[in-house]
């Protein structure tokens, strides 16, 4: 455990890398470890794009305006919000609840708890069910103490988000402690990045972009500032 710590407290957001090849089983392992961060109802709402060949690289760190962590870095992670994976993901579960011999009453509950998400998740023609739901759920609130689905498109992506961020956070401290660095990057052209990926403006939103690789020696790393402890923290 305390090797989860130490990669916490190391992890800089690394501005220059030098040129080192990420091994197939160090790849997997972090991306492993991203997809096993927790997500909302467990759907896992994100995808991840691992850039790493010469031509797509270059072209992927000038759509995140030339930075340099990004132009040198031995890969690019984009972190992808997915907000289309319902259907496939509560699929995916079912199928390996049935083969995992579940008793027939919690594949039951599942696919019920799936149904009904798939409902509150439904925008409807027009939006139209949306705001019947949002109209219906502020009312119900007034005398029951109750959590707001998402309910517009906004609202899924920030959703999404949440669970895609976890898995980022995930991906950069496993990289840390396989023995690399990372910096994660909002800075990037969104529409043109999205287009290169072939992504869908309906159903993706791409969170960051984390530059992975080894800390180059010639990187003069800055001091590391954060707000002090009770600035950050309210104890009740
Ligand atoms: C959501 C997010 C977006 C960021 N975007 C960029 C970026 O576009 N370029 C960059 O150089 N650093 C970026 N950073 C890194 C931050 O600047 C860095 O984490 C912060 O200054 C604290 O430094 P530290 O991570 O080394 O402690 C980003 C960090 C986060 C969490």
């Amino acid at each position: 455990m305390s090797e989860a710590i130490d990669a916490i407290f190391q992890r800089r957001a690394v501005k220059l890398f030098e040129p080192v090849d990420v091994p197939r089983d160090v790849r997997e392992q972090i991306l492993d470890a991203a997809r096993h961060a927790p997500s909302s109802f467990n759907l896992q709402p994100y995808r991840f794009y691992w850039v790493a060949t010469p031509a797509q690289k270059a072209f992927v760190a000038k759509l995140c305006m030339g930075q340099k962590p990004a132009e040198t870095a031995s890969a690019l992670v984009v972190a992808v919000a997915d907000i289309g994976s319902f259907r496939s993901t509560t699929e995916g579960q079912l199928r390996w609840m049935r083969n995992g011999n579940f008793a027939e009453e919690k594949i039951r509950d599942y696919e019920r708890t799936a149904k009904i998400g798939r409902i509150l998740f439904m925008p409807g023609p027009f939006g139209l069910f949306a705001l019947l739901k949002r109209a219906l759920f502020r009312l119900l609130n007034l005398w029951k103490v109750m959590g707001m689905p998402p309910n517009s498109r906004q609202d899924w992506f920030k959703w999404a988000t949440k669970s895609t961020s976890l898995a980022c956070e995930n991906l950069m401290i496993a990289a840390e402690a396989l023995g690399l660095n990372t910096c994660p990057m909002e800075g990037f052209d969104g529409r043109r990045l999205s287009h290169f990926l072939g992504l869908s403006g309906r159903c993706h939103e791409i969170v960051m972009v984390i530059a992975i690789g080894k800390r180059s020696r010639a990187y003069n790393e800055p001091p590391q500032w954060r707000r002090p402890l009770e600035a950050t923290v309210t104890l009740l």
